[in-house]
């Protein structure tokens, strides 16, 4: 049997479902084709981030924010409580449920909006085939005949060869997920967003963390005075943090793993009872079709694409993880949409510029355009706006006084050109300043604007007030 479709995406993540879904909106007849299968082996949609990345991660890190909450500043607000105790199975079971649901829920946005959905592995056999075959088995399930073709297969774990996956000892982000209980010593190698993310789960519930990380600099990529400000405040949460750590070996011997070392000091060594491997991500594209086709790749394997998201043959787009840009779930849903409406022959960009990043530990970790270094590196004139949180009414209230807000304008123009919050809620008041940069906001324009009383976007207010020394509740 041969079908007929105007679109066939591969892949059901946030790239690949919200392009599928555009699409038929947008009037094509469109058919998403996935392979992913949850932990009971059943197919399950919205791939890495519904599954094992952004959305079980932010689940396990709520819970173990509230236990945390409840364990050491619940006494500061008057509340005590008798006793405080983690069902890990639980949590656990909670996190799932969450997962099910929206898994599911994206099913049923495709019944609704008319997608084809179609379960198996696809690999593109001609600029217009597509054959479709059983994960497993390698038997063949289908074939499509199509008109334009959406790769949206996404990324997966790098492996380390010194320290190779062992069950239940030595696991990616995805096992990591998975803990049944809580270990007592637990070694991160990467101190990224997932390191970060997951050793600071673990560690509210107590865990002793320990993060190795090979770099000499913490969170190269955020503003060089949050990353000072979060690294000192994860060492007070007892994140053991070993910069310029590099793995030589990690072995599992009397169900422990033994780590072998290297920081500027020379050989060390630790035991722990689990590992995780978060050292980045590579992308899915070595299965997806043949070198024949001439869809061009990186060095590091990346599909290659335009702006568009088209790649070297015109009618065939790739989008999110799998192509360059941060690896971030509204980045590869934007590009979706994008490309949905290029194909409906619509004009739509993403504007690369303007693409937000959090880091979900508490406090969090959120920013958007460029850092200050950044701006200098690239000879442009900055002022730069600050508030600390200790100076907010809100903040007060909430117990929650801990970072700030940095706002860098362009000293000619006044133009917004990036915002960086360390604070509770960032990730909510990052889209604030998200919305300003595609506005192009002044911080004049952002001075004039009223803000509620007493929140902690109050704070944005009063960073932007103090570009031009007019802050009121500090001094200028
Ligand atoms: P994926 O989500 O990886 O989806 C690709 C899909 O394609 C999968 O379902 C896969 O099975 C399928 N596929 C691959 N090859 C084929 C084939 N040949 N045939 C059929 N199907 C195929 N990002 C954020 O923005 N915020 C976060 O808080 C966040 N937290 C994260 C936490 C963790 C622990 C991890 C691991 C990642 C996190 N990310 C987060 C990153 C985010 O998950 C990815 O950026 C996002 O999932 C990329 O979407 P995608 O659609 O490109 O790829
Ligand atoms: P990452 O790139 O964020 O961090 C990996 C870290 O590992 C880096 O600091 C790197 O220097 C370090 N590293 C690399 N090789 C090493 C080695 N041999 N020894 C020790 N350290 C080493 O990648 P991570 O954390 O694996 O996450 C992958 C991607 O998933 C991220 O790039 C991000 O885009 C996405 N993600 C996003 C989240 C969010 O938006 N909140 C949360 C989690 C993941």
């Amino acid at each position: 049997m041969s079908l007929t479709y105007d679109v066939a995406i591969i892949g059901a993540g946030p790239a690949g479902y919200v392009a599928a879904i555009r699409c038929a909106q947008l009037g094509l007849k469109t058919v998403c084709v996935d392979e992913w299968l949850n932990h009971k082996g059943e197919p399950s949609l919205g791939g890495t981030c519904l599954n094992v990345g952004c959305i079980p991660s932010k689940a396990l890190l709520e819970s173990s924010h509230l236990y945390q909450q409840a364990d050491i500043n619940f006494e500061h607000h008057g509340i005590s409580l008798s006793s405080l105790a983690m069902n890990v199975g639980a949590m656990q079971d909670r996190k799932n449920q969450v997962v099910t649901d929206l898994t599911q829920g994206i099913e049923s946005l495709f019944k609704a909006n008319n997608v084809d959905l179609i379960h198996g592995r696809a690999k593109i056999i001609t600029e217009n085939t597509i054959k479709i075959v059983h994960r497993k088995t390698r038997k063949k399930i289908e074939k499509l005949t199509v008109d334009n073709i959406i790769i949206a297969t996404g990324s997966s774990p790098v492996r380390m060869q010194q320290a190779m996956l062992a069950d239940d000892f030595i696991l990616d982000s995805a096992g990591a997920l998975e803990l049944t209980e809580v270990p007592e010593r637990l070694g991160i190698i990467g101190a990224g967003a997932i390191g970060l993310e997951l050793g600071s789960v673990w560690s509210r519930l107590g865990s002793q963390v320990v993060l190795f990380e090979a770099m000499q600099d913490f969170l190269p990529m955020v503003d060089a005075k949050l990353a000072n400000l979060a690294k000192r405040q994860l060492k007070k949460q007892s994140l053991d943090i070993r910069l310029g750590s590099r793995l030589i070996s990690a072995k599992v011997k009397n169900k422990k793993v033994h780590v072998v070392y290297e920081d500027k000091s020379g050989e060390k060594s630790e035991v722990l009872d689990k590992l995780v491997i978060a050292v980045g991500r590579k992308p899915n594209s070595d299965r997806v079709f043949g070198e024949e086709l001439g869809i061009e790749r990186d060095e590091r394997r990346f599909v290659l694409v335009n702006d568009r998201c088209q790649t070297s043959v015109p009618h065939i787009f790739a989008i999110g993880d799998v192509v360059r840009g941060p690896m971030l779930a509204h980045k590869a849903s934007e590009e979706g949409v994008m490309v949905a409406e290029h194909i409906a022959g619509n004009h739509a960009e993403v504007n690369y510029d303007v693409i937000p990043s959090v880091i979900y530990t508490h406090p969090e970790i959120a920013w958007v355009g460029k850092t200050e270094a950044e701006c200098k590196a690239a000879g442009i004139r900055i002022q730069v706006g600050s508030f600390p949180f200790v100076a907010s009414g809100r903040a007060r209230a909430m117990a929650e006084t801990e970072g700030l807000v940095r706002i860098i304008t362009d000293a000619e123009t006044d133009r917004v050109l990036g915002v960086h919050i360390f604070s509770a809620q960032a990730s909510e008041l990052i889209a604030q300043a998200v919305l300003m940069m595609e506005m192009q906001a002044t911080a004049e324009d952002i001075a004039l604007t009223m803000f509620a009383h007493p929140t902690l976007s109050e704070a944005l207010h009063e960073a932007a007030l103090s570009i031009h020394d007019r802050a009121i509740h500090i001094k200028n």
